[in-house]
């Protein structure tokens, strides 16, 4: 697709091919009365000025703010039923345990493969018309080899058909099942799921959770050692509900990302900036259960490459909104509005190994971006839960415009 953006009033976006860390994360390149030309889908310049003449299709972003589309690393989004129960319960004061993912499970399991793909859709839609063009989306709600294999089928489904980049990832080691004892699971994991799932080219990642009540540091490392000979690149749920030394072995493993760190430790942080791994925080989960927030801004100061995802699930985080999440980065961990926007851009992407791909407006990236309703980047956290996004375009096509514009 060509594609001519023109009449642009700032342009923000962060700059590069991989994760940034410290202070380099909150420099973002920026270019007032701007135009992007698109060529065969992905950027072929962006720059000052007049635009040059262009035959093809024309946008006119009157004036507004341009961003590159943005990224969510860490989502749920495959799911049937709903939790309503257990989030009254909480707000009433209940804990949140993760036991309520069994319940996800039951749901998962009677629902056929076009189920799952019809109740994803209208989300990731919702998803697109806020402004998110790349979504990663685990498994973890079969527990079953064949209910596994259905969410990730789904999951392929779904980026047949949508205008979005999805990026599957296995989280069969997400909780045990009841009907099996513990080591069986772990042996059913390692000797059969992995295998048929890499056979079949389903998943680019493994994802353990390694927590209080899940799976133990020892159990994640086998899963994901089992994972990684088969070439599924390692991630983890870390130290989300209790400190376990899950991001230590994150950084052990040199996985691409650690996710959650509610309860990372001091030596955590440290290990994560040697490793180069990515910190995805997640404060939708902490706002939804009154948990404390992860230490966005120590580490930054630490050095490790934050990114921001929206954890969207039907248990703790029934969030898909990133603007949102921006706001609680901006408001709740510290993070300044251009650190934000790299952490669910260029990082997010870092974090599932697309930053070559996308995450910058920069040539030869792919063209996905986003028109705001907005002038200035600050505007997208502090309009807290309004709508800001006026175009969407993927792959330079608009996929998505607000009716008047
Ligand atoms: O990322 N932490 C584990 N998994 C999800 C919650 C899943 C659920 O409650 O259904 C999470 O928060
Ligand atoms: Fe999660």
């Amino acid at each position: 697709m060509d594609l001519l953006i023109r009449g642009i009033g700032k342009l923000v976006t962060p700059v590069g091919n991989g994760p940034v860390a410290g202070p380099a994360q909150g420099r973002l390149r920026v270019l007032e009365g701007a135009y992007v030309l698109v060529q065969g889908g992905r950027i072929a310049a962006v720059a000052e000025g007049p635009p040059p003449s262009f035959p093809g299709p024309t946008l006119d972003a009157q004036g507004r703010l341009v961003t590159p589309g943005l990224v969510d690393p860490h989502t749920h989004t495959v799911f049937a039923g709903a939790r309503v129960g257990e989030f009254l319960a909480r707000a009433r004061g209940e804990k949140y345990t993760g036991g309520g993912i069994l319940t996800t499970v039951k749901a998962v399991r009677a629902a056929s493969e076009e189920e799952l793909v019809a109740l994803a859709r209208p989300r990731l839609l919702r998803m697109l018309q806020d402004g998110t063009t790349t979504v990663e989306i685990k498994s973890g709600y079969g527990l079953t080899s064949e209910d596994e294999l259905k969410m990730l089928r789904s999951i392929r489904r779904l980026e047949e058909e949508l205008p979005l980049t999805l990026v599957p990832t296995f989280l069969g080691a997400h909780a045990f099942p009841e009907e099996l004892p513990r080591e069986g699971y772990l042996e059913l994991l390692v000797e059969e799921m992995i295998p048929q799932v890499a056979r079949e080219g389903l998943a680019r990642f493994c994802d353990v959770f390694c927590d209080r009540g899940f799976y133990t540091v020892e159990e994640a490392r086998r899963v994901l050692e089992a994972g990684m000979r088969y070439h599924l690149s390692p991630k983890l749920h870390a130290d989300e509900l209790a400190h376990v030394g899950a991001a230590e072995l994150a950084a052990e493993l040199s996985a691409i990302s650690a996710d959650h760190l509610l309860h990372i430790s001091e030596a955590g942080i440290e290990a994560l900036a040697a490793a180069g791994t990515v910190a995805v925080l997640l404060p939708g989960t902490a706002f939804v259960l009154s948990e404390p927030y992860p230490p966005g801004r120590r580490l930054i100061e630490a050095g490790v490459p934050v990114a921001l995802g929206s954890d969207f699930n039907p248990g703790s985080c029934p969030i898909s909104s990133l603007p949102f999440i921006l706001s609680l980065a901006v408001l709740r961990l510290g993070l300044s509005p251009e650190e934000a926007l790299c952490a669910a851009t260029l990082n997010a992407a870092a974090a599932l190994g697309l930053a070559e791909e996308l995450g910058t407006l920069e040539p030869g990236k792919l063209a996905d971006l986003v028109i705001w309703d907005a002038r200035e980047l600050g505007e997208l956290p502090y309009f807290i839960g309004h709508r800001l996004a006026l175009a969407v375009i993927k792959a330079g096509e608009p996929v998505w415009r607000s009716s008047g514009f």
